[in-house]
């Protein structure tokens, strides 16, 4: 999402100011990707970048939602929201009250605004970050008392089965459960979290995200295309999901998979889960620098053997490492969007520097980039905001 609308507040809206307003944030993933469908392991830390959703109680029974930046304002009958009934960035919104319901919950009308300054489509989870503001505020306005974890997996729902997009749980928990200073190491399994200290600045360090500005192409197509590739490995190797395949002995469990595609997405998953936990423990050990290798690796495998990175992210990855970064990834779905670059907080500026300098000689549009700390996840900002 791009800045704020000046002309549009709550108040111009609906005549009266929210009840509050509740914020959540984008995220980058450190590193574990395309792993929370396998029920393996993630780790993400919040953005500072945020969507806020500034809500209030009707009593006629709607949901009215607008956004601060574009279009007109859309409505719905809250009970009986049905999947394809709302389409665009309000479905996002309107999902979520569907999913509340499903689960149970009684929920009434309610007026809201949302707005924000997470890049939409870079990969940053913009769409989750929605999707969280809204389940926070209708979760505290309606006294529902879920927790942050069930919120988060109702929001997963709202984004698989009322939006349509097959998506894992990282991103909704990231928004919902990181904590400032740390990233959240996520069992997708279980939802069992640690909070893993990450204090970048105070280690002289700094994440770099480079923005590659690549629309993430056929992303959704492709996405449920290495879901199935993956549910298909785990079904011949007869176990739940690819999180139970150890790495001791891989390449004989592979060997036993005829399809040679699947068998290399099988790899990166059963890898990538093993790097999480290396990566854990490497940061509980305050070896930061030392996860270098491992962000680089993990590159690599999504480049290689997932096969969801395009040159761009490539060519950004091999900059940022040309110019002294410990390590470089690309981050999220793939197929376009951000990578990260663990760097010398001193290099942060000739790093950036260094990936647009290498988008002009291959032709690219110039990337944007931003260093990153590890920001909080969802709150409440303030009441009558
Ligand atoms: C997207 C999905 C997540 C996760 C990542 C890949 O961001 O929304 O659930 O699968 O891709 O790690």
């Amino acid at each position: 999402m791009t800045r704020h609308h000046p002309q549009r507040s709550f108040a111009s809206e609906f005549g009266r100011p929210p009840e509050a307003v509740w914020a959540s944030p984008g995220r980058v993933n450190l590193i574990g990707e395309h792993t929370d469908y396998n029920d393996g392991f993630v780790l993400p830390l919040a953005l500072r970048h945020r969507v806020t959703a500034s809500a209030a109680r009707n009593d006629t029974g709607l949901v009215r939602m607008v956004s601060g930046q574009r279009g007109r304002p859309v409505e719905a009958d809250v009970t009986s929201l049905v999947p394809g009934g709302v389409s665009g960035w309000s479905s996002y919104a309107a999902g979520v009250l569907w999913a509340l319901q499903e689960a149970g919950h009684r929920v009434g009308g309610v007026d809201l605004l949302v707005d924000g300054d997470v890049p939409a489509g870079a990969g940053l989870s913009s769409s989750a970050a929605l999707e969280c503001a809204v389940a926070l505020a209708v979760d505290d306005l309606f006294g529902l008392g879920i927790d942050r974890t069930t919120l988060a997996r109702l929001a997963q729902h709202a984004e698989n089965d009322f939006v349509g997009m097959p998506c894992g749980l990282m991103d909704q928990a990231a928004s919902l459960l990181c904590t400032r200073g740390h990233a959240l190491f996520l069992d997708t399994r279980d939802g069992t979290t640690e909070q893993v200290p990450l204090d970048l600045d105070g280690e002289g360090l700094s994440l770099l995200v480079v923005d590659t500005r690549t629309p993430h192409r056929l992303v959704d197509g492709e996405y449920a295309a290495r879901r199935r590739d993956c549910e298909r490995a785990a079904a011949a190797l007869g176990v739940p999901a690819l999180r139970d395949v150890r790495l001791d002995g891989l390449d004989g469990m592979l060997a036993g998979l005829d399809d040679v595609v699947v068998r290399r997405r099988a790899r990166h998953v059963v890898t990538e889960n093993a790097r999480v936990l290396d990566t854990v423990e490497l940061l509980r050990a305050g070896r930061t620098r030392e996860i270098g290798p491992l962000l680089t690796a993990s590159h690599t495998s999504l480049r290689d053997d997932f096969e969801v990175t395009v040159p761009q992210l490539d060519v950004a990855v091999e900059a940022a490492l040309s110019a002294g970064a410990y390590g470089a990834r690309m981050t999220g779905g793939g197929f376009g969007g951000c990578i990260i670059a663990l760097v010398e907080s001193s290099q942060t500026r000739a790093v950036g520097e260094a990936v647009a300098e290498e988008f002009r000689r291959h032709g690219f549009p110039a990337p944007w980039s931003f260093p990153t700390p590890a920001a909080p996840g969802a709150e409440q900002l303030g009441v009558g905001g």
